[in-house]
C-alpha cells in the first residue's frame, strides 16, 4: 500500500515537472532520486545526527535545510570538497542555518550571504501556511553566524543589486540559489550566478519541486528548466530531487 502511494506521488511529481518543461535528460535523474535519497540518508545518518547536535544552540524559527544534508554531503564527497578553501555564495539566507552548515562541514570555506531579510512572497502571505514573523530573522542570522564572522561576508539587499555590484568573473565554487522563489527571480539569480561560478563549481537550486504560485510558469521548476535549456552543454546534473544540483563543466 505504502509503495503504491509512493509510486502515485512520484508520478504526480514527474507530471508536474513535465508540464513545467523538464528537459528530457533530467527524467532518469528525477526517477532514480527516490532510491538514491534513501541510501544517502542511511549513509550520512551519523553526520546528520552530529550536525543536529552542533546546531542545537542556534536561534531558529524554521528548519528548511537539514533535510538536504545527505544530498549536500554526498556532492561534497563526490567532488572532494571537504577540505577545499571554497568560496561560496548564498542567495537567500534567512536565519543562517544553511550557511552555518556549510561553514561547519567545510572548515576552510568562506561564504557571501545575500538577503533582504524581508522575506519572500510566501512569507508575507497571511493566507499561506508559509507566512512568518519577519521582524527578528536578521538579528537571528547575525547571532547564529557570529562565531564565524571572519569567514562570512554579509550583503543586505536584493540579489539583483548584489549581482550589479559583484565582481564580473567566476569567483565562486558553490552557489546556493534560495532567495525569491518566483520564476522570474530564480531565472535571473541562476543566470547571473552562473556567470560567477568557476568551472568545476557547484550550483544548488532549492525548492525545485515547490508549488506556490497558481500559474505553473511562475514557480521555480519552470525557471530552472529554462535555465538548463539555455546553458545546455555547460553543466553536468549531479542530483535532482527536491533540490537540483549541477556542476559547471565549461565556460
Ligand atoms: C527560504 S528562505 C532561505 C532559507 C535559507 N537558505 C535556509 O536554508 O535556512 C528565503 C530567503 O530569501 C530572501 N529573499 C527573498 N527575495 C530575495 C531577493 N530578491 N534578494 C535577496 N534575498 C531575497 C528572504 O528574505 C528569505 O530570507
Amino acid at each position: 500500500m505504502r509503495a503504491l502511494k509512493t509510486l502515485i506521488h512520484r508520478l504526480g511529481v514527474l507530471n508536474y515537472l513535465r508540464q513545467s518543461g523538464m528537459p528530457l535528460a533530467l527524467w532518469p535523474h528525477q526517477w532514480r532520486s527516490l532510491w538514491t535519497m534513501k541510501s544517502l540518508r542511511k549513509r550520512y545518518q551519523g553526520e546528520f545526527e552530529c550536525y543536529r547536535q552542533q546546531s542545537a544552540a542556534l536561534e531558529l524559527s524554521q528548519d528548511w535545510f537539514t533535510g538536504n544534508i545527505p544530498l549536500w554531503l554526498s556532492v561534497m564527497d563526490e567532488l572532494g570538497l571537504r577540505q577545499a578553501p571554497l568560496r561560496a555564495l548564498e542567495i537567500g539566507c534567512w536565519e543562517g542555518l544553511s550557511a552555518h552548515f556549510l561553514l561547519t562541514a567545510l572548515p576552510q570555506a568562506r561564504i557571501t550571504c545575500v538577503d533582504t531579510w524581508q522575506g519572500a512572497d510566501e512569507h508575507r502571505d497571511a493566507s499561506f501556511e508559509g507566512a512568518r514573523d519577519l521582524s527578528r530573522i536578521e538579528a537571528r542570522f547575525d547571532r547564529n553566524l557570529a562565531a564565524y564572522a571572519d569567514r562570512v561576508q554579509k550583503y543586505k539587499g536584493e540579489s539583483q543589486h548584489f549581482f550589479a555590484t559583484a565582481e564580473r568573473r567566476p569567483v565562486y565554487d558553490w552557489i546556493y540559489v534560495d532567495g525569491s522563489h518566483h520564476a522570474d527571480d530564480v531565472l535571473l539569480d541562476a543566470i547571473r550566478g552562473f556567470r560567477l561560478l568557476r568551472t568545476g563549481g557547484v550550483m544548488v537550486f532549492d525548492d525545485y519541486l515547490w508549488r506556490y504560485y497558481p500559474r505553473l510558469r511562475d514557480n521555480p521548476a519552470a525557471a530552472i528548466h529554462q535555465f538548463l535549456k539555455l546553458k545546455k552543454g555547460s553543466y553536468r546534473v549531479l542530483r535532482s530531487h527536491y533540490q537540483l544540483i549541477l556542476c559547471r563543466i565549461a565556460t
